[in-house]
């Protein structure tokens, strides 16, 4: 089956523009992204935890293994990048029922908000030089209460208001700094939520567009925030959900 289009009848030129997605190895959210920005003509790289990306994107991508807990590794990493146009933050973890103990709790914030926080903060001088943004990868659970992941849900809540923070601090700098709010997609990281047929019954019911998004949902969103036509956004949080926010 031919996949679709990621954004029908939108288009955006990402030519000699340079990416880094963070947390792009597993084919979800981030590798979507990643090609995304490559088929609009920008120059991508990608990371994750894993030491091999999907096999479509190690053909494509320039990748390195990356955790971003571990604040010299991502150091290293950015101070290889001189000029960077666009910096996405995609890398998160969850476990449903597991996130009531303390030490996997700051772990989980580790990895999401401190994170995204550090990669952003690593590379806020190579985009002072290409004046360039920071697109971080929010969720729903930013804003609704979730009794299985307490830990995620703080994650990004802190992850949104963070974004406000830096859109502040860096906007003398020509940096713009935004957040999407993804809606539920199918991805691995939701594949062990999707087991329960009760939990994705439940989701489609109480989403407007009536099922769940597909990681290249997001990508449209994405392009349009790195884009010249946001250039007076910033510190924004925008959902892309289905409508599933507004219920
Ligand atoms: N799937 C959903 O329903 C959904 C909904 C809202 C938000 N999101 C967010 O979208 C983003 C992408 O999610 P996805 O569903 O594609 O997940 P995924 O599990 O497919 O990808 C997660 C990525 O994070 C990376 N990662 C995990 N731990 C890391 C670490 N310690 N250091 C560096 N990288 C690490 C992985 O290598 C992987 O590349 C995440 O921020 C996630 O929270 C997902």
């Amino acid at each position: 089956m031919s996949e679709r289009p990621l954004m029908p009848g939108a288009s955006f030129d990402f030519d000699a523009t340079s990416v880094v997605v963070i947390g792009a190895s597993r084919g979800g959210i981030g590798a979507a992204i990643a090609r995304g920005f490559a088929d609009a003509g920008a120059m991508v790289q990608i990371t994750g935890v894993e030491p091999e990306p999907r096999p479509e994107d190690a053909a494509r991508f320039a990748y390195t293994q990356l955790d971003v807990t571990e604040t010299d590794a991502v150091r290293d990493f950015a101070s290889r990048v001189a000029r960077l146009d666009v910096l996405v933050n995609c890398a998160a973890i969850t476990q449903r029922g597991a996130e009531m103990d303390p030490a996997f709790f700051s772990h989980v914030l580790d990895v999401n908000l401190t994170g995204s926080f550090r990669c952003a903060e690593a590379f806020q001088p190579a985009l002072t030089a290409a004046s360039g943004n920071v697109i971080n990868i929010a969720s729903m659970y930013a804003r609704f209460g979730s009794p299985r992941n307490p830990a995620y849900g703080a994650s990004k809540a802190g992850v949104e208001q963070v974004t406000k923070s830096l859109a502040i601090a860096w906007a003398p700098d020509g940096i713009r700094v935004n957040a999407v709010a993804p809606g539920f997609i199918v991805t691995e990281q939701s594949a062990r939520a999707r087991q329960d047929p009760d939990f994705v019954r439940q989701v489609e019911a109480r989403t407007p567009a009536g099922r769940w998004g597909q990681p290249g949902d997001i990508v449209g969103a994405v392009l349009f925030l790195a884009s010249p036509a946001a250039g007076f956004i910033t510190g924004t949080c925008l959902p892309v959900d289905g409508g599933y926010s507004v219920v």
